[in-house]
């Protein structure tokens, strides 16, 4: 291997992947996608997986092979959570990880492989089948609540599935009780809504189905520190107050890595590393590649 190729020298180097951290020499897409991929080698295997799940797995995805069209993005990837735990995906630009949540959410192409919720075979469910019958519910990234209508109207709108609308207004009740700084603002358009706020809102619409697994995209993104904070805290009390499984992807690895049960790195669409989140942030490997530096 050419000297400059070689990760073990290069990390004699002060780099950092994304996310910041101080600067010494800035490792680009390419060292990080490179060297990633020689970590991702060794794989994970299926025992590790479901150990780190525990004897109760309640999210499972089976040697998943998706994508989009004919374009197969997740190589026989698993993943296994217990219910009322939380995990993390992390990884460069462009592994899979958002594809990992598209796909348990029916926005993918499955070519192979099997997706179950509590034992339930829910791999051909379509997306409105999912968040309906199975206890799914998908908070999109950025930019999802509809400005014009208020915030009221957009927690209605969460409810859109139900047989009954008065139950939406019943659940948008409920979430008002809990957060009264939506409570406050429950007349006004959403577009006046600060950035946290606004996640707050995309969190809460998610909640009037009464989900058992969220899958979140990026909680943090485009947010300030304080309402960083404020939206892993909501997070937190969704998942031990309430029992709810979360799965996210965050690319603010050390907030996810903090907060997340287990952790997971997926690198070209293959599960690279996975441990108890805490123990992926104090891995050196991980720390150079994904925390900066
Ligand atoms: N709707 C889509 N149609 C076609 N290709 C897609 C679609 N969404 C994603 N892809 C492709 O799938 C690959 C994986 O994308 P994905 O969004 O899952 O990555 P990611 O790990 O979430 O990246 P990022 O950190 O940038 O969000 C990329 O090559 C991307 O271009
Ligand atoms: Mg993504």
């Amino acid at each position: 291997m050419p000297e400059s190729e070689d990760p073990q020298r290069s990390g004699d180097q002060r780099v950092t992947g994304y996310g910041g951290g101080s600067v010494g020499t800035v490792i680009s897409v390419e060292d990080v996608n490179r060297q990633a991929a020689a970590i991702a080698e060794a794989g994970v295997s299926a025992g590790r997986v479901a150990e780190l799940a525990g004897p109760e797995p309640f999210v499972k995805i089976e040697r998943l092979r998706a994508g989009y069209g004919k374009m197969e993005i997740l190589h026989g990837f698993n993943l296994q959570v217990a219910r009322r735990q939380s995990l993390c995906l992390i990884g460069p630009n462009g592994a899979g990880k958002s594809t990992v949540l598209h796909s348990i959410f029916g926005f993918t192409d499955i070519f192979d492989g099997r997706i179950s919720v509590g034992g339930k075979d829910v791999t051909r469910l379509s997306a409105k089948d999912k968040l309906k019958t199975a206890g799914i519910a998908y908070i999109l990234q950025d930019k999802s609540v509809f400005p014009g209508m208020t915030v009221e109207e957009n927690l209605w709108m969460g409810g859109y599935l139900m047989d009954k609308p008065q139950r939406a207004k019943e659940k948008a009740e409920e979430i008002f009780g809990k957060y009264p700084r939506l409570a406050e603002r429950r007349a006004h358009p959403a577009k006046v809504l600060s950035g946290g706020e606004r996640r707050l809102l995309e969190i809460s619409r998610a909640l009037v189905m009464d989900p058992e697994v969220l899958l979140v995209d990026e909680p943090s993104i485009g947010l300030e520190p304080r309402f960083i904070d404020m939206v892993f805290e909501i997070l937190d009390d969704l998942q031990r107050g309430e029992g709810k499984t979360i799965i996210m992807v965050e690319q603010n690895a050390k907030k996810g890595l903090e907060f997340a049960d287990i952790g997971y790195v997926l690198v070209s669409g293959q599960l690279a590393m996975a441990g108890p989140g805490k123990a992926l942030l104090e891995d050196p490997e991980v720390g150079r590649l994904f925390l900066g530096g």
